[in-house]
């Protein structure tokens, strides 16, 4: 070994000992006679000092250095000269006196500082060049800390008694929503794999196989928009159980949250325990969205039965048709603005609402004294009857803002979500704070208008809730999954639900989403047909394990705990992934290209 320890390790308990570090010229500062040079690997800074008197080649080597040269260091462990201590380093009461140094590697100048975070990186540079940010000190906690969780989520498992069992990437469609990425195969002309977007068939016929407690940290690929939270290839943590029904599998996977947090992130809090539990339609009538940050309690309160009675014609007809009017209290904002100021901030909050797709945002403010008026353009539509119910429903007090939304329900949680995104970005919210919910009761399935059929709100393999099963038959539209999905900060986390395992039923989704059997049986035959062969009952979840990385990170995207991730475009533009193939490649597959013409003109690039 070129180290006798790392560059994190040495302590006062170790002066006058000889040692070997290896590792990365974090910086070197030359006064005359000595240099310094702080030695950084994965551990941590040592600092080195090198005479040129007592070390006059060791000095020379010293010289020619610069940032990011990897040195080898030989020499001996010395405690600090009084005063010259630095308490910010681990290692910061000692530094190697070196008798010899040899440059194991040169580096350029690295196109950006690896030693100090410089506020807001070019993420394409970053990305060109990501083997160089990999070495930044915040990518390397992220990187352990995504260690760290996984190893713990394996433990964890392995007590509770599951088995890890790697499942196929070349596989066929595994429906979750997306499109799939195809494999060409060679073997079989004409003919393609699709890579998994979850291993949710092969876990479920692993539960027929009979292994009863699954877990897999799986590698899923999914052609679809990526999104700060989402990537084109992602992992899971997977998982399934036989034997169980929601609340078994929900309770183990609560515990293992919780303890997540507590073993790996101690520093960070949970919001409640046990976590709430919110049905999904209740999440989107007071939060406009099911996966609700609920670290702050902005919600839209229904108010028909008073905006229903006022005299603004908007909310009187709404009502009438069976429209909610719903509002929305914004603490104390109002109270701090002149009328100038207010009228601005409303109309910046309706122009949202209206890129939302509502008409208007209505809006009124409680005065601070106690006779003041209620200011506002809708405040005269109001009696002081109806005002005082206002008030009184919404909890409101002097200053605060009350915005008022009154559409299609749609509308009104869009709008929602965005005047809760807006604020949310506002109120510069804790991310020690990590407030876990449940949100179950899902639909089994939500029409798709486009389709003219139901989508399954989860999958296809989701079992409705017993008591809505005879529903399938008579208001599919009405069934509710027995889904549960773990939301946090905002986040999905993960989702699961108890999987149908009888024949019968599964036949019977497939012509509600708009498959025929025919069809059914071509993809998912395998499915059915285990079915019959003694299936047990089943249930599962899946995690996303950037995700959850992120939230404990606290980092803004999963491509901070990613090492190497895609760009927005889907592409690695390190190694410029995804290339072109080769007409030899392509002969071997029977793959002929038939490009429109702005890709052609992408490929001369
Ligand atoms: P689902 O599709 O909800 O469920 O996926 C589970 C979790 O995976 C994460 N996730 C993603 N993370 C990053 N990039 C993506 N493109 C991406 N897509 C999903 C989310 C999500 O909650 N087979 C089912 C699970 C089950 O029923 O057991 C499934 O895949 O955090
Ligand atoms: P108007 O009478 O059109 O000037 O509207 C008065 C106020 O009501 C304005 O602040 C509008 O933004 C608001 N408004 C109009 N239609 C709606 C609606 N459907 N929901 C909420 N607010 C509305």
């Amino acid at each position: 070994m070129m180290k006798t320890h790392t560059c994190g390790e040495l302590r006062l308990r170790d002066a006058g000992t000889p040692v070997s570090l290896a590792g990365w010229v974090n910086r070197r500062r030359d006064q005359g006679g000595l240099i310094f040079i702080d030695l950084r690997d994965r551990w941590g800074i040592t600092q080195v000092v090198v005479d040129l008197e007592a070390a006059p080649t060791a000095h020379a080597v010293a010289d020619s250095a610069r940032n990011e040269y990897v040195l080898h260091v030989t020499g001996a462990v010395r405690v600090r000269p009084e005063g010259t201590a630095n308490p910010e380093l681990d290692t910061g009461d000692i530094d190697i006196v070196a008798d010899e140094i040899v440059i194991l590697n040169r580096s350029k100048t690295p196109p950006f500082y690896i030693n100090k975070d410089e506020g807001v990186l070019d993420e394409a540079l970053r990305m060109r060049h990501r083997y160089l940010d990999l070495r930044r000190e915040t990518m390397q906690q992220n990187i352990i800390l995504r260690h760290r969780t996984i190893k713990f989520i394996r433990d964890f498992l392995d007590g509770e008694d599951f088995l890890e069992v790697e499942t196929p990437i070349l596989f066929k469609t595994t429906p979750e929503g997306a499109r799939d990425f195809l494999v060409p195969s060679r073997l079989q002309p004409g003919l393609f794999y699709a890579l998994p977007q979850s291993p949710q068939q092969l876990k479920q016929l692993l539960m027929v196989g009979g292994f009863e407690r699954y877990f897999q940290i799986a590698r899923c690929f999914r052609d679809e928009d990526m999104r700060g939270d989402r990537q084109p290839e992602f992992t899971q943590l997977d998982l399934e159980m036989s034997f169980v029904e929601r609340e078994d599998v929900m309770a183990l996977m609560e515990r293992l949250a919780i303890e997540i947090v507590k073993g790996v992130t101690p520093e960070k809090r949970l919001l409640a325990e046990p976590f709430p539990r919110i049905g999904y339609r209740e999440a989107l009538e007071q939060y406009g969205t099911d996966r609700p940050d609920i670290r702050f309690d902005l919600r839209a309160i229904d108010v028909s039965h008073i905006a229903g009675r006022c005299a603004f014609p908007v909310f009187v007809e709404n009502v009438k048709s069976g429209k909610k009017v719903k509002c929305m209290r914004v603490p104390g904002v109002a109270g701090q603005l002149s009328g100038t100021q207010l009228r601005k901030v409303a109309r910046d909050l309706e122009n949202m609402a209206r890129r939302a797709g509502a008409k208007g945002l209505a809006y009124i403010t409680v005065p601070t004294e106690k006779d003041g008026e209620l200011r506002g353009p809708i405040g005269k539509f109001f009696s002081v009857e109806l005002k005082l119910d206002l008030l009184e429903q919404m909890g409101a007090e002097g200053g605060d803002l009350l915005l008022f939304m009154s559409d299609a329900d749609e509308i009104v949680y869009a709008v929602t979500d965005a005047l809760r995104n807006h604020f949310k970005a506002e109120m510069e919210l804790d991310d020690d704070l990590l407030a876990f919910c449940w949100v179950i009761d899902f639909p089994e399935f939500i029409w798709d208008e486009e389709h003219q059929r139901w989508d399954p709100s989860q999958h296809m393999f989701t079992m409705p809730l017993p008591e809505d099963l005879h529903l399938l038959d008579s208001d599919p539209g009405a069934a509710r999954g027995s889904q549960y999905d773990l939301v946090c900060n905002g986040y999905e986390v993960g989702g699961g639900s108890i999987r149908i395992h009888d024949r019968a039923i599964q036949e019977k989704i497939f012509p509600l989403i708009g498959q025929t059997m025919e069809h059914a049986i071509e993809e998912f035959g395998h499915m059915l047909e285990a079915f019959e062969y003694g299936a047990p009952p089943h249930g599962g979840m899946a995690w996303g394990i950037d995700r959850l990385v992120m939230l404990l990170a606290g980092s803004p995207n999963i491509r901070e705990v990613i090492a190497f991730p895609k760009t927005q475009g889907g592409t690695d533009i390190m190694a410029h992934a995804p290339s072109t193939a080769t007409d030899e490649q392509l002969r071997e597959l029977h793959i002929q290209l038939d490009l429109p013409e702005e890709a052609l003109v992408l490929e001369a690039d």
